[in-house]
């Protein structure tokens, strides 16, 4: 069985525009673990744009929410997060003026922060990620830091399937380093732009556990309602 975590960062987003307390993203925490998400992502940005260090406690502390944190390798955000000890943690890299996350990690240059970083994680248990784009080299890395899992970043599929252009190549090179990164003993998981048609190509790929979903599913709850986006991703991800 395949898992589903959804981003909520969105709900931050709307709350914030109005500098008010609703929607309030602790109730949508638990809302979406009550229809049926295995667990809840939120990312803490260096800017605050969206989830504040108010929302991390708040959902952090409730252990009916399975909590995976997106942190950047900042050392107040790392500080924080180990304060908190959410369930899981997934190294993220963070540019202050991109609108989300553009790209994966560049390994090869921060090796010694996420080693050193990891390590402080999984002293306190919490499972580590590391989001990276789909390239043998990374995953290699990734073991080598002693990551428990990798994120695929799967923007540029999803950004061909949804343009209708061939995305063979790119479906091969995250075949191919999900494979490798289970052989060398990693989860594998897959986020980013993910909509119904872009989990549905990306689930035959057997050895990706767990999505991370976040913008669509925001956005289509406004149509469809949560419990019900959730449940059609759940089909989708459990075929
Ligand atoms: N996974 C990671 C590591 C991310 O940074 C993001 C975006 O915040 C997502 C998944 C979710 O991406 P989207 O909002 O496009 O579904």
């Amino acid at each position: 069985m395949k898992r589903l975590g959804v981003n909520i960062d969105h709900v931050a987003t709307i709350r914030n525009a109005r500098g008010s307390n609703h929607p309030d993203p602790l109730v949508i925490a638990k809302h979406v673990i009550e229809c049926g998400a295995h667990s809840v992502t939120i990312h803490l940005r260096e800017d605050r744009r969206h989830i504040n260090d108010k929302d991390v406690f708040n959902i952090c502390k409730n252990k009916k929410i399975i909590t995976n944190l997106e942190i950047s390798l900042n050392d107040e955000i790392i500080k924080i997060a180990l304060k908190n000890k959410p369930n899981f943690i997934c190294i993220v890299p963070e540019k202050r003026k991109e609108i989300t996350t553009e790209g994966g990690l560049n390994l090869e240059k921060n090796k010694v922060k996420i080693k050193k970083t990891i390590l402080l994680f999984n002293k306190k248990n919490i499972r580590t990620s590391l989001f990276i784009d789909p390239n043998l080299k990374d995953i290699k890395i990734a073991k080598e830091l002693n990551a428990n899992c990798v994120e695929i970043h799967t923007g540029k599929i999803s950004n061909l399937i949804k343009n209708n252009k061939n995305f063979k190549n790119e479906y091969m090179k995250i075949k191919k380093c999900s494979e490798l990164g289970k052989k060398l003993g990693m989860e594998i998981h897959a986020g980013h732009g993910l909509d119904y048609k872009t989990t549905t190509v990306l689930t035959k790929i057997k050895e990706i556990t767990e999505f991370n979903i976040g913008h669509f599913i925001i956005g289509e709850s406004l149509t469809n309602g949560l419990k019900n986006t959730i449940k059609s991703f759940k089909k989708i991800t459990n075929k």
